[in-house]
């Protein structure tokens, strides 16, 4: 089997990447800046920010899956104003520039690609950043593939559990269908092994509903009663945002049955 190097494996998309990676027999190296104690896959210590233990975590490496990313937004579940000025492009722009350099002389086979639908009409500072880091991807000489993904739901219920405090929640009646990252990876894992490259087919979530309809069947998960202030925003700011609807592949599991999962999850660990 030959040997994947997952960038981000310690994160919400790269733990799922990673588990099925091995399901399916792939050796697998996680390149993190503090390797875990997990021991069916080796572990390369580095930083993509500096490009420290770069060039190491590519021995003997034949495909590699980059799912890393800094977000400030997923990182705190929540958008502040700082959001709409700026974002730090150290991992997602020079990091994947200097790891595509370092693939090119390592000869990989495949450097797959974890990016955004929607992407090219992005206004939000971190999609125009995930956008140059993508563009590196597609003009780099290597055999490439970018794969296009919906808004996880995990980022979808942090920010939703931030307007709990709010007696009345304003929400967007915009549709996109936002997926979990438990599709994203299986369809990941078909991606880098099936023989193609170049732009793949997006992926999201099986169901297209209103922010203010996924937000009323968070609060009936959750047990929350507030008002919900359905808000029109305009076509081209929703776009902006990221609130489209993707074409191409749809996961299986919905936003309803993964807010199920998670009550039940939190039951049985209280
Ligand atoms: N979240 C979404 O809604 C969404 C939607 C579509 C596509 N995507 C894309 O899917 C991919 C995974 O997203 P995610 O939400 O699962 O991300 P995440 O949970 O925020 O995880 C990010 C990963 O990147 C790693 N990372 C951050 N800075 C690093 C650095 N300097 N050097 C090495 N690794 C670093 C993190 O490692 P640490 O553990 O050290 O922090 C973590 O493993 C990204 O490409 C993202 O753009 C996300």
């Amino acid at each position: 089997m030959a040997l994947v190097l997952v960038t981000g494996g310690t994160g919400h998309l790269g733990r799922d990447l990673v588990d099925r990676l091995v399901r399916a027999g792939h050796r697998v190296r996680v390149f993190a800046r503090s390797p875990q104690s997990r021991s069916d896959i080796q572990w390369a210590t580095g930083d993509l920010a500096t490009g420290e233990g770069l060039r190491p975590a590519l021995h003997g490496v034949d495909t590699v899956i980059n799912a890393a990313t800094f977000s400030p937004i997923a990182r705190r579940g929540g958008v502040r104003p700082i959001d709409f000025f700026k974002s730090p492009s150290a991992v997602d722009v020079e990091g994947t520039g200097r790891l595509l350099a370092l693939c090119g002389d390592a000869s990989i086979r495949h450097f797959l690609h974890v990016s955004i639908v929607g992407l090219d009409d992005a206004s939000l500072p971190y999609g125009r950043v995930k956008l140059a880091g993508e563009r590196l991807v597609r003009s780099s000489a290597l055999p490439w593939s970018v794969v296009r993904a919906m808004p996880f739901y995990y980022l979808l219920e942090s920010m939703l559990a931030g307007l709990s405090w709010l007696t009345l929640w304003p929400v967007p009646t915009t549709v996109f269908n936002p997926v979990d990252t438990s599709d994203v990876a299986d369809y990941l894992v078909r991606c880098a092994f099936d023989g193609q490259r170049g732009a793949r087919a997006e992926i999201g979530g099986p169901d297209d509903l209103g922010c203010d309809t996924l937000a009323r069947q968070y609060q009936a998960a959750r047990g929350i009663r507030r008002p919900i202030l359905p808000m029109r925003v305009s076509e081209r700011t929703a776009r902006g945002m990221g609130f489209v609807v993707s074409s191409g592949v749809r996961g299986t599991l919905s936003w309803s049955d993964w807010l199920q999962r998670r009550s039940s999850a939190f039951q049985i660990a209280a």
